[in-house]
């Protein structure tokens, strides 16, 4: 089933993906992601000399993001990288992005890599196994895209013996639980109990998009005032302004729940524009006071997504 309405307003543009492909259609592609990843090996394995870079190891960790085009939101990619090296300091360490619109940019002797390239390069490179991180919030389409990618370059002939996938950051019961809990953390001791918080999250048409009511389920069982909003999907700003409204809240905190503070953050949420969300609380009378940081940012978040790679690596928390 393909969707294509109501899509974030920049998705075109930065989220590189014009429909979203849920349910049945995701198998069906299996085959064609299977060539594709035999195509991409090839290739690189006979254009072997491009790749001069050998790395001595036989690991690697690969790091998949969604990527940004906005400079200052790197930080949480550095804050990543910063400690995955700490955590997993034999292996190679490789990034890949998972916008395509973003692909080839960046500096020409390093330019952005799709999960596949990146994929292609290590198995050509003579790397054998590779633990990826995620660094998705939800388990949505992209995830989705990523385990297909995993499992179609996992034994393919003198290729990557184990490609392993940790988990997006929310991924079960006890996930929601936890970083609901760290969520409220990253509120300012300076809110008044009165007042709302708010986390808004990209949003998706993916099953997966349950994770974001699910998510307020555990907030609000935890703080009453508490909300998960989304810029695409149901949880959008009309419906999150009747709740606060009905609860009477008169300013609220809001945040992103996205790995970077990137490009929905400075226009989605707290943009200028009048449709941004920041701009319609304010014109309905509530005030809004901006927590502009990515999870990224956070340590304990980024504690999170490790640990789930360190299981995923098979190796004890190194927390
Ligand atoms: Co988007």
């Amino acid at each position: 089933m393909m969707y294509s309405s109501s899509l974030c307003r920049h998705r075109a543009a930065a989220c590189g993906r014009g429909t979203v492909e849920i349910g049945p259609g995701t198998p069906a592609r299996a085959p064609f992601v299977r060539i594709a990843a035999i195509l991409t090996f090839l290739l690189s394995v006979c254009c072997g000399a491009a790749f001069a870079e050998h790395p001595s190891g036989k690991d690697a960790v690969l790091i998949v993001a969604f990527g940004t085009s906005v400079e200052k939101a790197r930080i949480s990619y550095t804050n990543v990288e910063e400690r995955v090296k700490k955590a997993f300091p034999d292996s190679v360490l490789r990034w890949a992005w998972s916008a395509r619109s973003l692909l080839k940019k960046g500096p020409k002797d390093n330019p952005a890599l799709s999960v596949q390239e990146s994929l292609a390069k290590l198995a050509a490179e003579g790397v054998e196994n590779v633990s990826v991180l995620s660094l998705h919030v939800i388990p949505g389409s992209e995830y989705a895209d990523l385990l297909q990618n995993a499992r179609a370059f996992e034994g393919l002939p003198k290729g990557l013996r184990h490609v392993r996938v940790a988990p997006p950051l929310l991924s079960d019961t006890e996930s929601l639980r936890a970083v609901a809990r760290l969520l409220l953390e990253t509120v300012p001791a300076e809110r008044g109990k009165d007042e709302g918080v708010l986390f808004v999250g990209h949003g998706t048409h993916h099953p997966s998009g349950v994770y974001y009511p699910a998510l307020q389920y555990y907030l609000q069982a935890m703080d009453g005032n508490a909300f998960v909003g989304t810029v695409e999907g149901d949880l959008d700003v009309a419906s999150v302004l009747r709740s606060m409204k009905g609860k009477g809240l008169r300013k609220v905190w809001m945040a992103p729940l996205m790995t970077v503070a990137g490009d929905h953050a400075d226009n989605d949420l707290f943009g200028p524009e009048a449709d941004s969300w920041k701009q319609r609380f304010t014109a309905d009378g509530i005030q809004v006071r901006s927590i502009a940081k990515g999870l990224g940012e956070y340590p304990a978040f980024v504690a999170r997504w490790i640990a789930g790679l360190e299981k995923t690596a098979g190796r004890e928390s190194s927390r």
